[in-house]
């Protein structure tokens, strides 16, 4: 009996040392897989109990029970006390630094070329326009022929372009929309559409002239449609663009597919026509050509010129963006400078 508690208390001595001294918690769940498991040394002790006398029984039995409790106890106590700062670390590993400086994000911008190409498609579908997609690689029957210009024609030369095979070139112009929304409007319903879109032409590149550029068409046809029409259309988006005080003016001009053709000048919004670098001293800067649609044009594209009229006009996108932002060279819009655009977005 005497050697069986001493047994204990050692046991005891040795648990609650070890659990002291217990640096983790998988060194603590072997501490409790050795003294508090279902076949500890403890349990096996008890069976000892049978050999004792009725007296000795109780103390002996309350030995063991004591000692399983205070190894119990301590190991609760050691392992509460391993999460507490386990969760502690944890937190202070987390905390943020707010006197750090943050991660900025990088914001992208918009290319002032669809900056533009989203405002004035904005104003003509407020004067109910319907906005009409094109496409970049044409053929020589849609870009040429449907707009009055056949094969031998001589204002052919003036947008020699890039061919792809003897019938598919890039297109020169924008215009070659007009023929594909009348011929898919067959002929009978009235037209109001603008075609945005990039345009080839084997240009020398300068800082007005590049070999890729954009335009917007756009084309009205209904009967009765006349030059007074296209006047006060393109006087609205004038304004609009470049501001309440700026007029339009309209040069005789020559464009295979209109008749009469004109060019369009709009008040230079620099000096307010007096006369500036912009404007070459002029007062007025070209945005665009424009005219009546070609009663040749009607008739092949499947409107009859004796019932239907129309006008066209085609404005050149960088060319308005250079006007509304003063962007001096034309080639800036496709050189991919990055800080052109913020710069431009600063503005
Ligand atoms: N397509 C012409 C060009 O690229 C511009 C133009 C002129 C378009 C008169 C038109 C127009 O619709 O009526 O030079």
């Amino acid at each position: 009996m005497a050697n069986a508690i001493e047994r204990v208390i050692e046991i005891r001595e040795k648990a609650l040392g070890e659990i002291k001294e217990a640096e983790n918690l998988e060194g603590l769940t072997a501490i409790k897989n050795i003294y508090l498991a279902k076949k500890s040394e403890l349990t096996a002790l008890m069976g000892l109990m049978k050999e004792l006398r009725a007296e000795e029984k109780g103390s002996f039995g309350k030995a063991i029970n004591d000692t399983k409790a205070a190894i119990q106890e301590a190991w609760a106590k050691k392992a509460a006390e391993m999460e507490k700062r386990k969760l502690q670390a944890q937190l202070e590993k987390e905390t943020i630094d707010i006197s750090l400086p943050g991660e900025t994000a990088n914001v992208g911008h918009i290319n002032p070329y669809y900056v533009i190409i989203d405002e004035v498609s904005d104003i003509f579908a407020g004067m109910g326009f319907e906005i009409v997609e094109g496409r970049d690689v044409e053929t020589d029957h849609y870009n040429f022929e449907l707009l009055n210009v056949p094969q031998d024609h001589p204002a052919r030369d003036m947008q020699d372009t890039f061919y792809i095979s003897e019938t598919e070139l890039l297109r020169t112009q924008t215009s070659a929309a007009q023929a594909h929304t009348m011929l898919s409007k067959g002929g009978t319903e009235p037209i109001k559409m603008i075609c945005p879109g990039k345009t080839y032409r084997r240009d020398e590149d300068d800082m007005t002239h590049s070999h890729q550029f954009s335009q917007i068409e756009g084309l009205v046809v209904a009967p009765g449609v006349s030059l007074a029409d296209l006047k006060g259309t393109l006087e609205l988006f004038v304004k609009k663009m470049f501001g309440e005080k700026r007029e339009v003016r309209f040069r005789s001009s020559f464009f295979p597919f209109t008749e009469p053709s004109v060019e369009v000048d709009a008040s230079c919004s620099n000096c307010g026509g007096k006369g500036c670098n912009m404007c070459k001293g002029t007062g007025w800067i070209e945005i665009g050509g424009a005219g009546e649609v070609h009663p040749n044009v009607l008739r092949m594209c499947g409107y009859n010129p004796d019932e239907y009229s129309g006008f066209a006009f085609g404005v050149g996108v960088e060319r308005i963006a250079m006007l509304r932002f003063g962007i001096d060279d034309i080639r800036r819009f496709y050189t991919n400078d990055i800080r052109f655009i913020k710069d431009f977005n600063a503005k």
